[in-house]
């Protein structure tokens, strides 16, 4: 590349954490092709019909690239991408096909992670120019979401391997009005992407280095040097203070104390109420003395995936210095069964001061998050309450992979939430809340109980909740049981932590900010 073109190139790189996860390619966005490239990824509308950059490359390649495609569509029908070496100018060339409709912002992320799952994070120091010419969108900044679902898909969680490797090189967006590309990149969506790659790191990392101190001190990391942000965290003398008898009762069998940690963004006048984003974080959950069996058990290192999704969607939030004011406060406990663990049919009383009998220790998410979703309510007077979960395995089985459970009292907040999710490329969809719900909880000995006789295993969950939120304020209920964690890949998600959450949630504070400035 011609230093020319490297003094005009914008270099974004990031390096999420000093716990390292380095993300290994380069992202830069420039408004000519290079005279000498040799590592491309070109996007085609048709296999058999090439056009524009597709056509001047066919030609330089003396009519082998348009023979090579439509030899390949004609066998492979069913595979839209062609990995090429050795033609026209390129060593390697990945050739992409995609619809020729116009593309939504969450449909170029899908491309733009396409482009990450072929290279397989194997760029070997090598400069790949994007041409994207061929893709139409409703949008101005079409490299810059493509560019986000590179990003997105080709996070690695790698700290653990001793043969990780650190190959850097560089995927190279080329546009006619890359400008606006580059600053809604930068300015907003390496942010998002920031936030998402914290998500994961945290939901990745095992219960032996996570614990509720352990995930406040690397938040805290994160945040450092972050604007208008304040961090408070709540200690067993605070818990104890304000009779928080639901949080620290989960901890009570692990050597690890419980936190709520609290992080206030403020964006925008002091005046405005905030927005309360609640996320469990149960940073290992073995069941306690309802045990859970073996099978699969190690996944609940990351059921602390809603408060983890929380930290990465302020910390976005606040680097895209969105104009809104956010509290987020994170329910941090370690559910073990130790001797002085919570025992079935105990009963705990809440700091709203009323009390939860103990049906299974392992119903515990619902237990932080009473006294985590009361004391944002009584704090900070939010103007709506959203709280993120792993709550169940009834949600994981009724919706798998494709979209977390959304439950709120209210149908409109409901649609609005999935038109949230379909912008935002996380999808939700509505179970149901009925007073029934609600009956199924009475306790014969306390106020309520912690489960109920069964099914319906997520709207049950819901009620623990909704128990202690105000029937006024708009609430929102996320069950991600079944997607914080993927062991299929997608186009923007690797197999493993999903860090489902942040862009949903930065989607509703795009349009909460929106409102308030109207
Ligand atoms: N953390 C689990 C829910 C979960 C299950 C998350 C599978 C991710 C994947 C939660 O604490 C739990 O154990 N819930 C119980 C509740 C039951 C005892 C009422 C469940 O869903 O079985
Ligand atoms: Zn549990
Ligand atoms: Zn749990």
């Amino acid at each position: 590349m011609s230093k020319k073109i490297i003094s005009i190139t914008f270099i974004i790189s990031i390096c999420i954490t000093s716990k390292l996860v380095f993300a290994n390619a380069n992202i830069e966005f420039i408004s000519t092709v290079p005279d000498e490239t040799n590592h491309g990824v070109l996007f085609v509308t048709d296999f058999s019909n090439l056009e524009g950059q597709a056509k001047e490359i066919d030609q330089a390649s003396n009519g082998l690239l348009g023979k090579t495609l439509k030899y390949h569509s004609e066998n492979t029908p069913n595979q839209h991408y062609l990995e090429l070496y050795a033609i026209a100018e390129f060593d390697k060339l990945v050739v992409i096909e995609h619809s020729d409709s116009m593309l939504s912002k969450v449909e170029l992320n899908n491309l733009g992670g396409k482009i990450a799952k072929i290279l397989n994070n194997q760029l070997n120091g090598n400069q790949f120019i994007v041409y994207s010419q061929s893709i139409n969108a409703d949008e101005a900044a079409i490299e810059a979401h493509l560019a986000l679902g590179y990003k997105l898909r080709s996070y690695q969680f790698n700290k653990y391997k001793s043969n990780a490797s650190n190959d850097t090189g560089s995927i190279i967006f080329v546009g006619d009005d890359i400008e606006v590309s580059r600053q809604v990149y930068q300015n907003d969506l390496a942010h998002l992407a920031e936030g998402v790659y914290l998500t994961r790191n945290l939901s990745s990392e095992p219960g032996k280095t996570i614990y509720p101190q352990s995930f406040v001190d690397e938040v805290k990391k994160q945040f450092k040097g972050v604007k208008n942000i304040d961090i408070d965290v709540l200690t067993l003398r605070d818990m104890k203070k304000r009779n928080m008898g639901a949080l620290m009762g989960v901890g009570k069998g692990s050597i690890h104390d419980p936190r709520l940690l609290v992080i206030e963004y403020s964006g925008a006048d002091k005046k405005q109420q905030p927005i309360a984003l609640v996320g469990k974080g149960i940073t290992f959950d073995t069941g306690g003395i309802s045990l859970k069996q073996n099978s699969g058990m190690w996944a609940m290192k990351s059921d602390m995936a809603g408060a983890a999704a929380v930290a990465g969607s302020i910390y976005a939030a606040a680097k895209r210095k969105e104009q809104i004011n956010i509290v987020g406060l994170m329910a941090l406990a370690e559910n073990m069964p130790g001797p002085e663990a919570i025992r079935p049919g105990d009963v705990l009383e809440t700091m709203k001061g009323t009390t939860i009998e103990i049906l299974s220790t392992d119903a515990e998410g619902r237990l932080v998050l009473a006294d985590a979703v009361y004391y944002a309510q009584q704090e900070f007077n939010p103007k709506m309450l959203l709280n993120i979960a792993t709550l169940t395995g009834s949600a994981a089985r009724a919706l798998s992979d494709e979209y977390a459970v959304v439950i709120t009292r209210d149908w409109e907040l409901s649609v609005e939430m999935m038109s949230i999710g379909k912008q935002s490329g996380e999808h939700v969809w509505p179970l149901p809340l009925h007073p029934n719900h609600f009956k199924q909880i009475s306790s014969d000995i306390a106020d309520i109980k912690n489960s109920g006789a069964g099914n319906p295993g997520a709207s049950i969950g819901a009620a623990v909740i909704g128990t202690f939120i105000d029937d006024n304020l708009p609430w929102v209920h996320l069950d991600i049981a079944g997607v914080d964690w993927l062991s299929e890949s997608t186009d923007t998600t690797p197999i493993g932590s999903s860090g489902w959450g942040v862009r949903f949630m930065t989607e509703l504070i795009r349009r909460e900010a929106k409102q308030d400035s109207n």
